[in-house]
């Protein structure tokens, strides 16, 4: 169902009003998915969501509580055919797809929380598989569509997908941090072979939010805690809605000449080493923000 144009939503400054947007990785209304979804459909966007197997349920009601309730279609984006049958299924709904979230990772336990140096080839391939190959999978099985969609010049369709920062090593996320650092390249090497079709590919890396996916890592508290303590802008483990802004743009004309990009949203802390907490309080100019658990907006 496509979204009415909301009065009160948010406003068309991104020219979303009446575009088609796939949307992958919603799980519940934590997942940092879900809060796109909404987002796009109150800028006017129709949206699509995917989820499968065992979980699907799960999509399918945080797909009904959105401001428009959505339909899900089944993705694993590991099996070929579900790669297959959803390329058909969007070609045959909308002909043309104008951007993808890619919002998708999953590693067994043995690949992640301090068992890196015992990790089967098999257990890390799978997390090298979702996290990562999946990007090119998703990337290349819709690429037909997105050379169909978009609008700003020779812009087409956009594709978002969302990283962890990945310049260094971080204790627990062990083969999910391989596979994010390779996600980075596979989002470049998308931006270098889809270019000439107008096809952009660009990631948001997040900082630390709750989610069953950011749960999953053991350490995450320990991550959250000194994202919130040190981050320049501060931090809120418990918003991801923040997260929104950087994917909207991105999906949007507003980023017609970028692909192949990072760009970073949170709160600044891949910028600093010491954090912000040893700068203490500047001169004349008060307090650094501190959104620590606390939403402050
Ligand atoms: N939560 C964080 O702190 C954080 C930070 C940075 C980046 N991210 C990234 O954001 C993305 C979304 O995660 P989230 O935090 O919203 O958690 P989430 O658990 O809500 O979402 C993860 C999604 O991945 C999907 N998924 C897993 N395996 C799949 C498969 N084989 N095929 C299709 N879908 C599959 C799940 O169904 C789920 O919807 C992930 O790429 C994650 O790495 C999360």
């Amino acid at each position: 169902m496509r979204a009415s144009r909301d009065p009160h939503g948010v406003p068309d400054l991104l020219g979303f009003s009446g575009r088609r947007y796939l949307v992958t990785g919603v799980l519940n209304d934590d997942s940092i998915a879900w809060h796109t979804a909404r987002a796009l459909q109150e800028a006017g966007a129709e949206v699509l969501l995917t989820g499968f197997g065992r979980t699907r349920r799960i999509t399918e009601a945080a797909a009904s509580g959105l401001p428009y309730p959505a339909d899900v279609l089944e993705l694993d984006v590991t099996r070929p055919e579900d790669l297959d049958a959803l390329t058909k299924e969007l070609e045959r709904r909308w002909g043309a797809v104008d951007g993808v979230l890619h919002a998708i990772a999953a590693a067994p336990q043995s690949a992640l929380s301090g068992n890196f140096l015992t990790t089967s080839v098999e257990d890390a391939t799978l997390a090298l598989r979702t996290a990562a190959f999946s990007l090119h999978s998703l990337t290349t099985a819709l690429a037909p569509l997105l050379r169909e969609g978009g609008g700003a010049g020779a812009a087409r369709g956009s594709v978002v997908g969302l990283d962890f920062d990945s310049s260094g090593a971080w204790p627990g996320y062990d083969w999910m941090g391989v596979g994010k650092a390779t996600l980075g390249a596979v989002c470049r090497y998308l931006a270098l072979y889809l270019g000439h079709s107008g096809i952009r590919v660009n990631l948001v890396a997040a900082g630390p939010v709750e989610t069953v996916a950011g749960r999953a890592v053991s350490t995450f508290d320990r991550i959250a805690d000194r994202w919130e303590q040190e981050a320049p802008l501060g931090w809120s483990r418990a918003d991801p809605a923040r997260l929104v802004g950087p994917v909207l743009f991105l999906l949007s004309d507003l980023a017609a000449t970028v692909t192949g990009e990072i760009v970073h949203a949170d709160g600044g802390m891949h910028a600093v080493r010491m954090g912000a907490g040893a700068v203490g309080e500047p001169p004349g100019i008060g307090a650094p923000p501190r959104a620590g658990k606390e939403d402050r907006s």
